[in-house]
């Protein structure tokens, strides 16, 4: 039941007040998106943000001064005044910065109390802004097949140490990068994976203290990465990009007279493919051969054997954009928990966690022996399952140079697994010998989740999990087999989740801009996968995957207050609504073309996963509803008045067509899925009232007829929690949540997962794999109710852009008696949480200084408050209505609801009558009104007659109890 004690990735609880600071005082100010501390901006106009940390009550801002010095000017000082509240993603307030430029920026406030605080203070650097700003061209590997790894260097000489040295460098491919023997930056798989063809970001970096008077060697480990990767299914893979992995470099040193100095790629570069880097792939792994390594090679004393001159290829520098995200970087490192023998004989590490990125190895041993690395996320019959990675090999090799101990990690792959099979280990494995090594986007952990249910809380935490495996440089759907692609759709319902728990802004950011590159080549057509990376995933419009283009845009406006972005990505929002117009009828329905419908729902047959019970043309009308009226609301925010009307009248008349035809005016819908009754409440497709309970109640009714397991896909999943609630069916909602039979959330998690899983029966409830070749164990989507947990059962939900206005609006649901949210909003620490005493509920709450909250407490009274704690204390009375048990006549939806009864029957069945008790396995199908005695209707009598017998006498042993 328990699963296993895994370290929490190294995030500190973000509600935890930060060490003393004089109140009030401006902290996290940032210019751009990026929080991870670099002054590289990636705009000549960086969005300014920052928060103010004062502990006085009800603290608002009244005004920002904002000055800049011009570093690069004289050290002129400018500054301004902003009155108001605004601190998030404020325009910026002076002239545009240049290429190259450097300025510190520094901010103080002012609050609604008069009182200024303490400034605070960052430098800037603008990137290389121009493309007249780039001399260097792009080098390739001589004389080798486009895939192959190798590397790439040259010599220079600086006739002294320079004040200031920057490298500007990326890659089609992945690089790492050496200058004089030392490692630059600790970036991993960098630039990243963008739309190679429109886009190839450009990473800054400070040498100055590398660089010395004298001859200089600067080098770089190229390998294809995501660039030369063949992608494909069933065998049929093929390149995305055309040419060659390349490198482009220019590294600019500024001397103390004021010249500079520039050594770029180009002519005069050398490349080898004889080095120790011998094979290299995403999928693949990597083959790393130490007998061939020359340690030197990127200082002056390098070996010349092996070098020739590098291939020279062209520049466009409309390609080129600096980076604005975290890159991917080594996140943590995890040791084994077991080594083990499998039944073949194999030497197997578990790490006792589902993890992506790759194994350090320290090893001792002959020179030439090489090791062997096999990666999976579980264990099939004690040995390794490698069947669902399909093409993706996933296996690395190291040779060893011999003599002294030997330290490895891959530097151009990544793989997702929780178990590593080790080859050919010379001698005895000490576990303290492999570290599997966490890679990432580095994104700022913000939300925590905390209840009276260590299930749930694993279950956020596998969720963190997913998150962290799936934002490596792009959101993917999984990071193990031959895909790890991002798929829209997947990243369309688990953005509000993500975006609880990571800072993603500028991840997601990031990877909008390439949706809406790919999207215009696509003729407004959003491709299912971004960047695309084989014809056919730009062929379809389809609904809920190409909406990530409304969707994703307004979820990061509403949490991280990025009305810059909103604007960015209004002409990809606005073309995508386009296109899906014309998709649709006269009325405004979408009911035609191939769509994926509600992927994955648990009642959809193994291998087709697009037939769940909601009918895809109402996924798609809803979709359009949705995106129409998310477009409408944006441009309104922007300001486009025309823009807003039409597509709010065109958004009325989906609304309208949608209910006409697909909803009864009794409460019914066409298509009896929870997805169906979910999207109709969450989207606000019904807006009567009455016609809402109805729909609540009914479904409802259907989750009580799934015997409260999950029924929804990947459309459904993260709204069906949102629906039960907001249609007061927490009864429901709570045993949907906490149920813990297969489907359900937390089913994984008693079975021992430590990630989210792609279907809800990856694993089989009697242990095996599924046997379905699409089952990954490290997917996100259905993750997508983490959300919910935050904002809807602790209370934790943001009611006006990046949480200036907070709701608090917590669920108490029936078998917790506590949950508790800490976000780290972009106004700073909140929190939102309930504890059950007896019958009183207390609710407490953190707002942040510049923040209100709307307070509607348990028993419906409501308040209103500004920043600091709150805490109120209401009575409260559950939900759960009370069993109603008689026997052989129980209607069988009665029996549903009684967890107690229910496993009764079910264990006097599993013993008298096996085949009846599977009957009661996927769930009781069937109407209010039928009841148990009809339910096993031809079971052997014997079987019939004990069942009866066991529930009497827990009838009789209830009416004892109550006495
Ligand atoms: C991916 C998904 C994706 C789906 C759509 C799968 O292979 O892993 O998560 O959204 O295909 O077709």
């Amino acid at each position: 039941m328990p699963s296993p004690t895994v370290p929490s990735l190294a995030v500190p609880s973000p509600a935890v007040p930060s060490p003393a600071v004089p109140s009030p005082a401006v902290v996290d100010l940032r210019a751009g998106r990026r929080r991870d501390g670099v002054p590289w901006t990636d705009s000549p106009a960086p969005v300014l943000s920052w928060r103010t940390e004062t502990a006085a009550p009800s603290w608002d801002q009244a005004s920002a001064s904002v000055a800049v010095t011009w570093l690069d000017r004289g050290g002129a000082r400018e500054s301004v005044e902003l009155a108001g509240p605004d601190s998030v993603c404020v325009p910026w307030p002076f002239a545009p910065l240049r290429s190259r430029e450097r300025v510190e920026v520094e901010v103080a406030t002012t609050g609604t109390d008069g009182v200024v605080s303490a400034a605070a203070r960052i430098g800037v650097e603008a990137p290389l802004l121009d493309g007249g700003d780039w001399t260097a061209s792009w080098v390739s590997l001589p004389d080798a097949p486009e895939d192959a790894p190798g590397q790439l260097r040259t010599r220079f000489s600086a006739a002294a140490a320079p004040v200031r040295a920057r490298l500007y460098v990326t890659a089609l491919g992945s690089y790492e990068v050496e200058l004089n023997g030392v490692r630059v930056g600790d970036e991993v798989l960098a630039p990243g994976w963008t739309s190679y063809r429109d886009r190839v970001l450009v990473q800054t970096h400070d040498v100055t203290d590398l660089v010395r008077p004298g001859t200089n060697v600067l080098g770089a480990w190229l390998a294809g990465a995501w660039f030369t990767e063949r992608y494909g299914f069933f065998g049929r893979a093929t390149r995305a990009y055309a040419g060659p992995a390349a490198l482009l470099a220019q590294l600019e040193l500024t001397h103390a007279d004021g010249t500079r100095q520039v050594v770029a790629t180009g002519p005069g570069w050398e490349g080898s493919i004889a080095g120790p880097l011998r094979s290299s792939g995403i999928y693949a792994g990597e083959e790393f051969d130490a007998t061939r390594h020359d340690p030197a090679w990127s200082t002056a004393s390098g070996a010349a054997d092996g070098w020739a001159p590098a291939a020279v290829g062209d520049l466009d520098p409309a390609v080129l954009s600096p980076a604005g995200a975290e890159p991917v970087r080594r996140v943590l490192e995890v040791a084994p928990v077991a080594v083990t023998t499998s039944p073949s004989g194999a030497t197997v590490v578990d790490f006792g966690q589902v993890l992506v990125g790759r194994v350090r190895i320290r090893v001792r041993g002959p020179r030439g022996h090489t090791v062997t690395l096999r990666h999976a996320e579980v264990l099939e019959d004690g040995e390794l399952a490698t069947r669902q990675l399909r093409y993706a090999w996933s296996v690395d090799r190291y040779t060893l140079a011999g003599g002294e101990q030997e330290t490895w990690e891959p530097r151009s792959t990544f793989h997702g697994f929780r178990y590593l099979q080790v080859d050919d280990w010379p001698g005895a494995l000490d576990p303290a010998d492999v570290t599997a090594v966490v890679c990432s986007s580095d994104t700022r952990r913000t939300g925590s989740f905390t209840s009276s249910s260590p299930v749930l809380d694993r279950l956020h935490e596998n969720v963190v999990w997913s998150t962290r495996g799936n934002f490596l440089s792009i959101p993917t759907d999984c990071p193990q087999r031959d895909e790890r692609l991002g798929w829209t759709g997947d990243l369309q319902v688990f953005s509000g989740a993500a975006a609880t728990l990571v800072d993603c802004d500028a991840f997601l950011a990031s990877w909008l801009t390439d949706l809406a590159l790919e999207q215009r080549r696509n003729g407004g057509v959003v491709p299912i996968i971004v960047p695309t990376a084989m014809a056919e995933d730009s062929e379809g419009v389809v609904a809920a995957w190409g909406d990530a283009a409304t969707v994703v845009p307004w979820t990061l406006y509403e949490r991280f207050g990025d009305r810059d972005l909103l604007a960015r990505q209004y002409p990809s929002m606005r073309a995508w609504v386009e296109v899906e117009l014309a998709q649709a009828d006269d009325d405004g329905l979408w009911t035609r073309g191939y769509q994926l419908g509600d992927w994955l729902d648990p009642r959809a047959p193994a291998d087709r996963p697009r037939e769940g019970r909601t009918h895809p043309s109402l996924v798609a009308s809803a979709y359009l509803f949705r995106s129409l009226d998310l477009v409408a609301r944006t441009a309104g925010v922007l300001g486009h008045g025309e823009d807003a009307a039409r597509y709010a009248g065109l958004a009325e008349r989906t609304r309208r067509s949608f209910t006409d035809t697909y909803v009864t005016p009794r409460g019914r819908m066409v298509s009896e899925g929870p997805t169906t009754y979910a999207m109709a409440l969450v989207f606000g497709l019904v807006r009567d009232p009455d016609l809402r309970a109805a729909l609540g109640r009914r479904l409802a009714g259907i989750v009580r007829e799934d015997g409260y397991r999950i029924g929804t896909g990947f459309v459904g999943t993260p709204l069906v929690m949102d629906a039960l609630c907001a249609a007061g069916q927490t009864h429901a909602a709570g045993r949907l949540l906490l149920q813990t039979e297969a489907p359900s959330w937390l089913y994984p998690v008693t079975v021992g997962a430590t990630t989210v899983w792609e279907r809800w029966d990856a694993l089989l409830p009697d242990g095996s794999v599924n046997p379905h070749e699409m089952t990954s164990f490290n997917h996100y989507a259905f993750g997508a109710v983490v959300d919910w947990l935050h904002r809807g059962l602790a209370g934790l939900a943001p009611a006006a852009p990046a949480y200036r206005r907070i709701r608090v609006a917590p669920t108490v649901l029936d078998g917790l008696t506590s949950a508790r949210s800490e976000l780290l909003t972009p106004y700073g620490p909140a929190s939102a949480g309930w504890v059950l005493d007896g019958g009183r509920v207390t609710v407490t709450a953190v707002v942040p200084p510049g923040a209100t909250a709307e307070v509607v407490l348990p028993d419906g009274s409501t308040d209103d408050v500004g920043s600091g704690e709150h805490s109120w204390t209401v009575p409260w009375s559950p939900q759960r209505p009370e069993p109603v048990l008689a026997g052989l006549d129980t209607d069988l939806a009665d029996l549903v609801d009684d967890p107690e009864a229910l496993t009764l029957v079910r264990e006097v069945l599993a013993t008298h009558d096996p085949g009846r008790a599977r009957a009661f396995d996927g769930g009781l199908r069937y109407e209010a009104g039928s009841t148990l005695r009809t339910a096993l209707l031809f079971a052997d009598p014997a079987a019939l007659d004990a069942v009866g017998e066991a529930l009497t006498g827990l009838v009789r042993e209830r009416s004892g109890m109550a006495r």
